[in-house]
């Protein structure tokens, strides 16, 4: 551990982007500190999947500037933010996207293989993590064979399973019944915490801002902190 008072993990800076003439952002600040869990809220259409898009690289703002760990990722070459996204960062979508013909445990496994783990050792760290996240006993079915809560949990497992410095979670739980939902969310904030990941989690539920350090309320294309302060 470094005690730096403030160590910025990822920061951006009036973001704009423009889908046709919809600003989907129009000047969003934002910045996370490694080990935060920073909770965006807001109205559908408000900008926050795009402003999650921007942070992840995943899409570029039109202007503005975003830096991960002292560089800016706009100004990465494809290749260099895609291993960034492979090797530093972890994502769950609202439908957790898992590969329909792997098995559960594979679908864990998987970030380990794309990185060159060792099938066995990335099989035990998959286990680990299903065990951790309460599905063990479904190791072995593939993701049409488990309900939406089990299927979360093995995306959020996943996401989490190569240790990543950065979680990116788009309403992680959304398609989930709210009892559900908040336990997926319990589970994925506190295995974060164990491992030192920040997260950006997207979320519409007022209740999950209870686990995160930090609330954000993206309004029309712009976010804010919600105490004023960070
Ligand atoms: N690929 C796209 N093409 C065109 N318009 C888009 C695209 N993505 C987003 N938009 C528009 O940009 C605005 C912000 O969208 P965004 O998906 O970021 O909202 P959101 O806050 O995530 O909403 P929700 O809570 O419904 O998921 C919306 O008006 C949306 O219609
Ligand atoms: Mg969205």
């Amino acid at each position: 551990m470094n005690d730096n008072p403030s160590p910025a993990l990822l920061t951006a800076s009036d973001l704009h982007k423009q889908y046709g003439s919809t600003s989907a952002l129009d000047g969003a600040d934002f910045t996370i500190n490694a080990g935060e869990v920073v909770a965006v809220m807001g109205p559908s259409g408000s900008g926050k999947s795009t402003l999650l898009h921007c942070l992840a690289g995943i899409v570029p703002p039109d202007s503005g500037r975003v830096t991960y760990r002292g560089r800016e990722l706009p100004a990465l070459s494809d290749a260099e933010r895609s291993a960034l996204r492979r090797e530093e960062f972890g994502f769950v979508f609202q439908f957790g996207q898992l590969v329909p013909e792997l098995t559960c445990e594979e679908n864990v496994a998987l970030p380990l293989r794309l990185a060159g783990v060792p099938r066995k050792r990335a099989e035990a760290r998959a286990e680990e993590w299903l065990a951790r996240l309460e599905v063990a006993d479904i190791a072995a079915k593939r993701p049409g064979q488990v309900s939406g809560g089990q299927g979360q949990r093995v995306a959020v497992a996943r996401a989490l399973v190569n240790d990543p410095r950065m979680l990116f979670a788009d309403e992680p739980t959304g398609a989930l019944d709210s009892l559900n939902g908040e336990r997926v969310m319990r589970l994925l904030v506190s295995a974060a915490r164990d491992t030192g990941t920040a997260v950006v989690l997207v979320t519409h539920e007022t209740r999950v801002a209870a686990y995160s350090d930090r609330e954000v309320v993206v309004r029309d294309g712009r976010a804010r902190d919600l105490a004023g302060a960070v």
